[in-house]
Order: C-alpha cells, then structure tokens, then sequence
C-alpha cells in the first residue's frame, strides 16, 4: 500500500520540499523506484529548495556524486545506476559526506543489503492504472518522528 498518492510532477516537487525542510546532518536517503519514475525530480525539488533558489542539478549519473555545500548542511547527491556490482560500498567514501551533511541515493540497491540500516527509503512507483505516481515511505530510526510531517500534503 502506498502511502501518498503524488498525482504530478508538482506533486513530487512538494514531497522533495518537505524533505530538505526535514533534513538533518548524518541522515541517509534511498530513493527508489524504475526508469523514470521521479527520483531525480525528488532530488532536484529537494536541493533547490535547500538552496532557496532553481539552482541547477544534474544528475550525477556519470560522476556519481555531485556535491552541495549550503548554510547548515552538505547534500551529496549519489546516482548509483552505474555502479558496478560488487564494489565496496567504502570505495565511495559515502560516510564523509555524513560527518557534515546528508546523503540523497539514487539506485541504492547497488548498495550491499546491509549499508545504511538508519535511511529513511523513499520508493516510487507506477499506479495500477492511470497517471501520476505511488510514494511509499520507509522509515529507519531516528525518521519515526519525521514521517508524519513528511507524509503531511
Ligand atoms: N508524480 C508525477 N506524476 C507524473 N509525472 C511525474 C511525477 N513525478 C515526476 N514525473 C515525471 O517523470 C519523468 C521522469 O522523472 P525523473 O527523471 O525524475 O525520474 P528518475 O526516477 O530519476 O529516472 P531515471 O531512473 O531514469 O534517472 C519526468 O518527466 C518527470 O517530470
Ligand atoms: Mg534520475
């Protein structure tokens, strides 16, 4: 079962606000989902809205990571689509970004099973029927508190 409904890109846009207003240093983020199912949109409306202005953010696809550096908090945004399998989560050097800042993950299943126990998961996906996307949200400890805000249209 879902729990949101995100019926456009608009939609998804306001989830990625409520993010960056959540977002706190040492937190992980996991988003998931298929080709094309809004996780960079996410990613984008999130960093924007931590920058307070329609900064440009490309996706880290073909360098992984691209880094940000705002007032309170560094955001790593991580696209792990091309990863090979099978490389050390360590060889990323992930866990700096933590000391100062959070991470945003793209395809974490790249990940080993284990990694990040804490992260909060954000998975989207396709309706049965029709338009618009499915947003589930998968809490780890220390996001309990922060999922009904999260969840609050
Ligand atoms: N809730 C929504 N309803 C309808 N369209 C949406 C919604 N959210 C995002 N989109 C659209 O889906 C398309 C793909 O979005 P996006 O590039 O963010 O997906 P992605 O998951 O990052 O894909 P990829 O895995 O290829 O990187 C975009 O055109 C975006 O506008
Ligand atoms: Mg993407």
């Amino acid at each position: 079962m879902a729990d949101l409904f995100l019926a456009d890109e608009a939609a998804t846009a306001a989830l990625g606000h409520r993010l960056a207003g959540l977002l706190r240093v040492g937190d992980v983020v996991f988003l998931e989902g298929d080709l094309g199912t809004g996780k960079s949109t996410l990613a984008r409306a999130c960093l924007q809205a931590l920058a307070g202005a329609a900064i440009t953010v490309p996706s880290p696809t073909f360098t992984l990571v691209q880094t940000y550096d705002f007032a309170d908090l560094a955001v790593w945004h991580v696209d792990l689509y091309r990863l090979a399998p099978g490389t050390p989560v360590d060889d990323l050097a992930l866990d700096e970004a933590l000391e100062a800042g959070a991470l945003l993950i793209e395809w974490p299943d790249r990940l080993p099973a284990d990694a990040y126990p804490e992260r909060l998961a954000v998975r989207l996906a396709w309706p049965a029927h029709g338009d618009g996307r499915e947003a589930t949200l998968d809490p780890g400890t220390g996001w309990g508190e922060r999922l009904e805000a999260l969840r609050a249209g």
